[in-house]
């Protein structure tokens, strides 16, 4: 070898050795359940709150692309609470509650339909499932109306009749004011609003699932298994860092 060579080899050890473990250590930090070997907790529940409203295509988005990849891998661990309400307003008329919804009247029908799922459909997982299934890009027009229902029934194998009469009767207006209400405490100003632990979720974050699994205290095997995921696709140049740096709590 040259001196020439030698030199560059050295220097270039120098900055190899300088960048790496300053790059393990960021990641390492930030993914302190990688490394976790206590016991898991069977009992911990991380909550995750949403305030949503049916029609907004951030909303959708959401729940397909975020919040039902999220429950496929977490479901046991998490305990989720909807509010299909968003940025509704209520009024009393002649002492009946009647509701104005930012996309129209069709978004107020669909929030009850949403409301009455929860209410009715006695495993709350499935109630949650079938509301993100009305959601669906995949559903014609907007979603969430009665042809949305019926598809989501029929793939899931459940009565949606119960669920219409519900939304078009006093019990759908009844829900829909109390989800009113439960929004109006917490006070946001978009949707969907969602909440970890009671912390704001970063409406930027696209990786919800690093942001639940840094909310346990003893993270579940399926957050490890993510967190390796994270370390192997992140220092390659796939993404993953940059992904899970994008979700810093
Ligand atoms: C509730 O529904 C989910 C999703 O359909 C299913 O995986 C789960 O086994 C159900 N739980 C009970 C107790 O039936």
């Amino acid at each position: 070898m040259s001196n020439l060579a030698i030199y560059l080899f050295v220097i270039q050890l120098i900055l190899s050795l300088d960048a790496a473990p300053q790059v393990l250590d960021q990641l390492q930090n930030g993914l302190d359940y990688y490394s976790y070997e206590g016991l898991e907790d069977e009992t911990e529940k991380v909550s995750i709150k949403i305030y949503y409203e049916c029609l907004c295509p951030d909303c959708r988005r959401f729940d397909s692309e975020q919040l039902v990849p999220v429950m496929r891998r977490l479901t046991d661990h998490l305990d989720i609470q909807t509010f299909p309400y968003g940025n509704a307003k209520t009024e009393e008329h002649d002492g009946k509650p009647t509701f104005t919804c930012q996309h129209g009247p069709a978004e107020c029908y669909g929030n009850k339909l949403h409301a009455c799922a929860l209410d009715l459909l006695r495993n709350h997982t499935q109630a949650l499932l079938v509301n993100a299934c009305m959601m669906d890009p995949s559903q014609a027009g907007r979603g969430s109306d009665d042809q949305a229902l019926d598809v989501c029934g029929k793939a899931m194998g459940f009565d949606t009749a119960p669920i219409k009469h519900c939304a078009t009767s006093d019990r759908g207006t009844q829900l829909l004011e109390h989800y009113g209400e439960e929004s109006g405490k917490v006070g946001y100003d978009y949707v969907p609003y969602v909440l970890i632990n009671n912390k704001v979720l970063d409406p930027d974050c696209s990786d919800l699932l690093k942001f639940v699994c840094d909310a346990f205290v003893a993270p579940p095997r399926e957050c490890r298994a993510y967190a390796r995921e994270l370390l192997e696709h992140g220092g390659s140049g796939g993404g993953g860092y940059a992904r899970y740096a994008g979700c810093a709590s």
